[in-house]
């Protein structure tokens, strides 16, 4: 077995991605070099990783990039490579233009194509073979999102000693949706290769639970799945886990249940009271032309979003006179997205379209009706934004969690501001005071802005104030804290006479 210089035994405790958690960056001289990546997953699992002498496997970003393992901020990092081909046919094209729309309610049509399917399964069967080759015997490895769903069970047909978690970011469509997927008993029988298979919202897990049923006939009660236990060599090296007897034969308990992903909030309430992010929250309300109401959008630019449903109201408004230019300003930033799919370049074309119509039909020389920008931006101006935005829109048609929802109100210290959130997107299931919205409902939609422009400010720090509670409390850190201890911990009850 292959392992790690560092580490000639392995790791015990091994994260598998598809992206690791850093930015290639290019400097003026074409020297290379990487940036921690601002995501929220890193920041939370990097006390672990050091504790734990971890690792992370993942893809850099660019095609055929070879970069040797290497360690970055204490933690040790092991590249996978894509080819060009692996990232046309098994991200671009099998991740991100058929699960992707699949599992977010076909918002767009998922496009079927067996060339795909087998690109995915290489590349699948190559994260597992990397994280088999260096995870140490007994390790727990946790395996992340739907661009990885068949590593687990690879990666216990190679390692049955290991714990295996796997985390889905994004939802789990119902079986009707589902079952329109050519591979779905595949994918099912993937991710039933882990221990503990940890979703965003109660509803994903209840999907994905009916899929298991509806497709393997495995019994099912609450969270707990009971998988037949084919091979010999699982049945030995399960025996420390919760394996047990029913109806004569041996099987796995696997657990279905939602965890859902936070941020670090006290590091964004910390970047919040810096007075030069105040300073410039200020600066950006009077780049603006110092409207009376400043509304913010903040995105990938994703059909998912909803960001077009958003303009669309906002556009009526203006149309309507019920808002006037001159008082109320949105600002969308869309950060750029899987710029090489053609939804996503369409969506571009789309917002692109809307944003320079309504700006054409009721900007003045003074003030734009929407500043929109085509950027992603550092951690300490998305603040600045958040302290300077009145009003938050997030109207996503169908979203796992949604963070920003959750950036806005752990920057919002002063219990200010009023946050619009579709109750579509997972956060609505925690951030119960947000003015919640269907962003398919125009009219409703519409409803919801002017309640917030016109919002008491007693009844808005009330409303923030419950949601800061929640976000305070349940931060990233207990994220991972709460999944890794539901997988390490057999659970007690479950663990019946070991077979043999
Ligand atoms: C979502 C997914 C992540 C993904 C991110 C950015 O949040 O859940 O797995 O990394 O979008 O998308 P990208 O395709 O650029 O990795």
């Amino acid at each position: 077995t292959e392992t790690s210089a560092e580490s000639p035994a392995g790791f015990p405790f091994v994260v598998v991605s598809n992206r690791l958690p850093v930015d290639r960056q290019v400097h003026a001289d074409g020297t290379l070099s990487f940036r921690t990546s601002p995501g929220g997953l890193v920041t939370a699992l990097e006390p672990v990783m050091r504790e734990a002498d971890g690792a992370w496997i993942g893809w850099t970003g660019s095609a055929d990039d070879e970069t040797e393992p290497f360690e970055h901020d204490g933690i040790h990092l092991i590249p996978v490579t894509l080819t060009a081909d692996d990232v046309e046919l098994y991200y671009e094209g099998f991740s991100n233009d058929t699960l992707w729309p699949l599992y977010h309610d076909v918002i767009a049509p998922p496009a079927y194509h067996r060339e795909w399917w087998e690109s995915y399964v290489t590349v699948n069967q190559r994260f597992a073979d990397r994280a088999a080759a260096v995870t140490s015997e007994g390790g727990t490895v946790w395996v992340q999102d739907y661009q990885l769903q068949l590593v687990p069970k690879m990666l216990r047909e190679q390692r049955p000693d290991l714990t295996i978690g796997f985390f889905n970011h994004i939802p789990f469509p119902a079986y009707g949706i589902y079952s329109q997927l050519p591979w779905r008993t595949q994918i099912i029988e993937g991710l039933l290769g882990a221990d503990v298979i940890g979703f965003q919202r109660t509803a994903d897990a209840g999907n994905f639970t009916r899929a298991v049923r509806r497709l393997l006939g495995h019994q099912t009660k609450g969270t707990v799945i009971d998988v037949p236990v084919e091979a010999e060599a699982e049945v030995k090296s399960a025996k420390h886990r919760i394996s047990r007897v029913r109806d004569d034969k041996l099987v796995r308990t696997v657990v279905a249940k939602a965890f859902p992903i936070s941020i670090d909030a006290a590091r964004y309430e910390e970047l919040a009271r810096r007075p030069d992010i105040q300073e410039r929250a200020r600066e950006i309300r009077e780049g603006l032309g110092n409207p009376k109401v400043v509304m913010l959008g903040v995105d990938r630019l994703d059909y998912t979003k909803g960001i077009g449903h958003r303009l669309k109201a906002f556009g009526e408004l203006l149309a309507d006179g019920t808002v006037e230019v001159e008082d109320v300003t949105l600002v969308q930033v869309a950060s750029p997205s899987r710029e090489r799919v053609t939804a996503y370049q369409n969506l571009r074309d789309e917002i692109e379209l809307t944003v320079g119509r309504i700006n054409g039909d009721f900007g003045t020389i003074s003030h734009t009706a929407i500043s929109y920008l085509h950027h992603g931006y550092p951690r300490e101006e998305m603040v600045a934004l958040y302290l300077a935005a009145d009003v938050m829109l997030v109207t996503a048609l169908r979203d796992g969690m949604n963070l920003v929802a959750k950036e806005y109100v752990a920057s919002r210290f002063d219990n200010d501001g009023v946050l619009v959130l579709s109750e579509f997107a997972g956060a609505s299931d925690e951030l119960r005071t947000a003015l919640r919205v269907n962003p398919h409902d125009i009219e409703g939609l519409k409803e919801a802005i002017l309640k917030a422009i016109a919002m008491p400010k007693a009844e808005r720090a009330r409303r923030m104030r419950a949601m800061r509670k929640r976000v305070q409390e349940n931060d990233v850190a207990r994220w991972s804290s709460s999944f890794l201890a539901t997988l390490t911990t057999p659970s007690d009850g479950l663990a019946l006479p070991k077979a043999n």
